[in-house]
């Protein structure tokens, strides 16, 4: 079997490397994968860098799209993908999460009836002013195998109209729906204890300090959201250590929304380390060394999860609902205040320590075995969607 599989940004670049890995692992000669990165994300530090670390192949073609408005990306992609899809003609499509990349894949592939398989999908945040709910809900909707990582996802198709009866031979108008974990969590265990047993990454960060990451466009490019993120850091910086990875989308905003002298607050602020992006690995060290977590990214908040530490969610509704339900992470948005309130229940602050006791035992996101699953699926799905 011959599958495509579209990459583009950070998160799906990370996500493919689990998919990529039991394939290599277990499906050598049953399942041949051809990689294809539409050049989303092309900073060596949001793309390249991933590739090494997480062993994954080469892609087979970059289209090389870069930045740009929605249309003029997302259209440039779909005639890049529409040509690679014709020549290969693969068995099927392999897309993820929600990016302008996956809607690229969603439209090429449908059109021309190659079946996709949609990782990540389900996802609602029932907001559809953001990019990414567009994006997910037409992905779903082209689908005919829909990988959902969380019960949440699955029980969203079902209320969309999705059948949750297995049809033996799924087909682009009678689609599979699956509940099968998330690929995510595969590769945090995976690659956990290589990241926390990197000594440098010790010495270079050290622990106990605040993880934020900002890059969600609804608050990078609102003056009033930015400037109310770093005003509640400020604070937190009085008592604490912070590091943000900065994102190039935020690094870009910055100059653009803040005030001066609130940049160069922060700028100068000795308890706030802004660094460049980082790898998978150090990521994976800086969530687990830290004591909370503070970030508007969907993977950065489950990672949150998976590695127990607490996480206040900068945006007004997480499609990561089951977490905000343990207790483990709060919706602040960016009101100040919501932030600092979220900040004190974690917080000691007598003893100015994170106090976090997560109730165990349920398993949320599946086993860490995920991709295999999508793997066997598609292999059995997929053999009889070909059969005549
Ligand atoms: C994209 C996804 C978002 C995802 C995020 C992961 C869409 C609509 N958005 O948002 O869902 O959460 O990736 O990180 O697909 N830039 C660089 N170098 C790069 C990449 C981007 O400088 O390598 C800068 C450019 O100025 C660009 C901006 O970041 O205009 C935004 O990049 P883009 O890929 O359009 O969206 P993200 O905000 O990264
Ligand atoms: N990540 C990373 N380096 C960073 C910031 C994030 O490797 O500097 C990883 C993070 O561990 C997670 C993924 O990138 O696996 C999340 O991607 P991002 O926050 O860009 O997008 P989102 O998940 O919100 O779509």
């Amino acid at each position: 079997m011959k599958i495509v599989t579209i990459i583009g940004a950070r998160p799906q670049i990370i996500k493919a490397s689990a998919l990529s890995r039991a394939i290599r692992d277990h499906y050598p000669t049953r399942i041949n994968e051809v990689i294809v990165h539409t050049g989303q994300h092309y900073d060596e530090k949001m793309s390249d860098i991933f590739f090494s670390q997480l062993q994954i192949p080469q892609p087979n073609y970059n289209l090389n799209i870069g930045s740009g408005t929605h249309g003029m990306q997302t259209a440039k992609m779909i005639e890049g993908i529409e040509r690679i899809l014709l020549s290969e003609r693969p068995d099927a499509l392999v897309i993820y999460g929600d990016t302008n990349s996956t809607l690229a894949g969603a439209i090429a592939a449908s059109k021309i009836q190659i079946p996709i398989v949609h990782i990540e999908a389900g996802l609602r945040s029932f907001d559809k002013t953001m990019p990414e709910e567009i994006n997910r809900i037409l992905a779903d909707n082209v689908s005919t195998l829909l990988f959902c990582p969380t019960k949440a996802g699955y029980c969203n198709l079902i209320k969309e109209g999705f059948s949750s009866v297995k049809s033996e031979r799924p087909d682009f108008n009678s689609p599979n729906i699956y509940h099968c974990g998330d690929i995510m969590l595969d590769n945090t265990l995976y690659f956990r204890d290589i990241a926390l047993n990197n000594t440098d990454y010790k010495k270079r960060f050290g622990k106990d300090f605040v993880l934020c990451t900002v890059h969600r466009n609804t608050n990078t490019d609102n003056k009033e959201k930015l400037t109310n993120i770093f005003t509640s850091l400020l604070q937190i910086a009085n008592t604490q250590r912070i590091i943000l990875p900065l994102h190039p989308r935020t690094k870009k905003m910055v100059p653009l929304m803040l005030d001066t002298e609130l940049q160069r607050e922060i700028f100068e602020n000795p308890n706030i380390e802004i660094i460049d992006p980082v790898g998978y690995l150090e990521m994976i060290y800086l969530e687990s060394a830290s004591s909370l977590v503070i970030t508007d990214s969907g993977g950065v908040q489950k990672e949150a999860y998976f590695l127990k530490k607490p996480c206040l969610i900068l945006r007004p509704q997480t499609e990561w609902i089951e977490i905000v339900e343990t207790g483990a992470a709060t919706i602040t948005d960016t009101d100040p205040d919501a932030i600092m309130n979220a900040y004190c229940k974690y917080k000691d602050t007598e003893n100015n320590r994170i106090i976090f006791e997560r109730a165990e035992g349920i398993s949320l996101f599946g086993d860490g075995n995920a991709a295999e699953f999508i793997c066997i699926t598609m292999i059995q799905a997929l053999d009889s969607f070909f059969c005549d």
